[in-house]
């Protein structure tokens, strides 16, 4: 069986990236130790450097996934910063950064990094278009999940089930999956 590590400490996303990768015969194991993140205004160099540190200490497959919102009107803030953003300022304070902001378009992203022991790493990203709503709806999911609007309805507001079918770590997800499966029939093209 291929095994796979998954840096992360989120619960959740293992879960959900364990039982959609178990289907095409990969075995996921949570490492909870975290990667070293370089500080980037791009989420790509975090995750290609974060998977390629740690395939290269375990000597072994490693996936890893950094996230973020990018709000147009505020030149993609917060960006790779989301975490830190959401930690000190919190939604209505990034509410009240956008008053008055009448373009409200925004992108949740996702770049998942996977590096086997040795070789370069790759990224695959995944992106969901929405908009900034006016105030925070819904109690579902997490972080931006009720200022996120999604074809009219909010992350918070959509439920985990459905938001999952097209959030922008599904997408990163079926991305990788996409270049895995070509992998698993091509074994000989490696990367
Ligand atoms: P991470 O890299 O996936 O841990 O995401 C970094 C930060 O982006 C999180 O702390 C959240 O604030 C935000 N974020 C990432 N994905 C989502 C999502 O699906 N919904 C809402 N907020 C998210």
């Amino acid at each position: 069986m291929h095994k796979i590590v998954f840096v992360t400490g989120n619960k959740g996303k293992f879960a959900e990236v364990r039982d959609i990768l178990k289907t095409f015969g990969i075995e996921v194991i949570q490492d909870k130790n975290g990667y070293p993140e370089l500080q980037e205004d791009d989420l790509e160099p975090i995750a290609a450097y974060g998977a390629q540190h740690v395939a290269n200490r375990l000597n072994m497959p490693v996936m890893v996934d950094d996230s973020g919102i990018f709000i147009k009107a505020l030149n993609g803030f917060p960006g790779p910063y989301s975490r830190f953003i959401e930690d000190r300022l919190g939604n209505p304070k990034v509410l009240k950064l956008m008053e008055g902001e009448t373009d409200r378009t925004a992108y949740f992203k996702t770049v998942i990094g996977y590096c086997e022991p040795g070789k370069e790493p790759l990224v695959f990203p995944g992106i969901v278009e929405g908009k900034v709503a006016y105030e925070e709806r819904g109690t579902g999911g997490f972080g931006y999940d009720p200022i996120f609007e999604y074809q009219g309805e909010t992350f918070g507001e959509l439920g985990d089930a459905e938001k999952n079918k097209v959030s922008h770590r599904r997408r990163a997800i079926d991305s990788f999956l996409e270049w895995y499966k070509g992998k698993l029939e091509n074994p000989d093209q490696g990367h």
